[in-house]
């Protein structure tokens, strides 16, 4: 057994994974009718957890090579490129090196380099993009290889909408003009940013409109929760009551990562045959928003005055959709609609706030949120 069930780095060993079998369910059931499927939800809600956890499926595993491609650190084409391709050759690492080589022949872009680790003197591989390479003939490579592998394909591309970012401008069209014509590989493409992915796939404008389906990840149900942290807290033989989990849920808003942050710390408070009470529970937060105390002073300080203004105003609001009305900058004592709407966007670009479904403004990392409320009372 692991030292805390309530995970919160890395892979999730499956049995520490709470709920998701619908979502599951309509995964593979998508996958294997050939569907390229866009997964979207608010921050931290599980979605990176959940393909992991699909791919690890048995009937996935044994029946597709899968591929997860985290784009959240890729800033161009060339970066995408080289992530995607490195993701393709580590796990053809784990098979072999025949499968390597197949690879490396098909994508001639791609050098394996060889350096001596100082510390141990031992021989490392790594991969290098060829300087002089062009990302678009390496993506047209390893589509290739894919689309000629021995068993159907299943790529991630994760936080997608990064690819707006990127100085390129033809990304979109140059991925959609494969993506179209492969038979051997579905996708899954997801993020947190709903707009910019509804705007992607649901806009006949973009080159990806109607190529995928849409499938949004909501919280996980509050009697799965329950059921799932009161069954872990047993089998440590400590004890937590329904209610109480209850209340977690609430506070976390259903966010699986607050749940989860919590519960772990709760966890860790507890001795063995302890029973959580409220006075745990508020430790519990209060412990967890001491520990982000310097990183969240730290992202307050590059806030300038104004928008600060406007954080702590929504921040104490929850939730709010029309902060330029009259009645919610005199609340605040704000200067101007015209001063939100600059704060605001910069609020939004910073990622401090995010707008959820209901177009509301919301700071959504809820220890962030406590954090501001606490700061502006004293
Ligand atoms: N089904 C689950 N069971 C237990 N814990 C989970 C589950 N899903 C997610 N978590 C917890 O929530 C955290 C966030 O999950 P994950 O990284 O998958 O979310 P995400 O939606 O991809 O977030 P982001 O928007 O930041 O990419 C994980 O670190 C883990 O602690
Ligand atoms: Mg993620």
């Amino acid at each position: 057994m692991v030292n805390n069930p309530f995970i919160l780095v890395g892979d999730i060993p499956a049995p520490y994974f709470c709920d998701r079998q619908q979502e599951i369910a309509r995964l593979i059931k998508g996958i294997h009718g050939g569907e390229n499927i866009c997964l979207v939800s608010a921050r931290r809600m599980g979605k990176s957890r959940l393909v992991k956890h699909c791919s690890s499926q048995q009937e996935i595993a044994d029946n597709y090579y899968f591929f997860y491609v985290d784009l959240l650190h890729t800033s161009s084409l060339r970066d995408f490129a080289f992530a995607f391709g490195r993701c393709v050759f580590d796990t053809l690492q784990n098979r072999g090196e025949k499968f390597v080589r197949q690879f490396l022949s098909v994508v001639q872009s791609l050098t394996v380099t060889m350096s001596v680790d100082p510390l141990s003197s031992l021989p490392q591989f790594g991969l290098s993009l060829n300087p002089d390479a062009q990302p678009e003939y390496t993506f047209e490579s390893i589509f290739r290889y894919l689309e000629n592998a021995d068993k159907p394909c299943i790529v991630c591309f994760d936080e997608f909408q990064q690819i707006n970012r990127y100085p390129e401008k033809n990304v979109e069209a140059l991925l959609r003009s494969h993506i179209q014509h492969m038979s051997n590989a579905h996708f899954i493409f997801s993020g947190s940013e709903r707009h910019m992915l509804e705007e992607m796939f649901n806009s006949s404008a973009h080159p990806f409109y109607n190529s995928a389906s849409y499938m949004g990840l909501e919280a996980i149900p509050k009697d799965k929760y329950i059921e799932f942290a009161c069954y872990w807290f047993e089998q440590y033989k400590k004890h937590i009551d329904a209610d109480l989990v209850h209340l977690i849920y609430s506070l976390a808003e259903g966010n699986t990562y607050t749940m989860q942050r919590i519960s772990h710390e709760l966890f860790d408070i507890l001795a063995p045959e302890e029973t959580v009470n409220r006075q745990m529970l508020t430790q519990a937060v209060n412990n967890i928003i001491e520990a982000e105390t310097p990183r969240y002073a730290r992202l307050l300080s590059h806030v300038p005055e104004r928008q600060q203004s406007l954080l702590f105003a929504i921040a104490k609001e929850g939730r709010v959709q029309k902060i330029m009305s009259g009645a919610f900058l005199r609340k605040y004592h704000l200067s101007s609609s015209s001063t939100v709407q600059n704060a605001i966007k910069h609020l939004l670009e910073m990622d401090l706030v995010t707008q959820d479904d209901k177009k509301q403004f919301v700071v959504e990392d809820i220890f962030l949120r406590m954090y501001l409320n606490r700061i502006s009372e004293k």
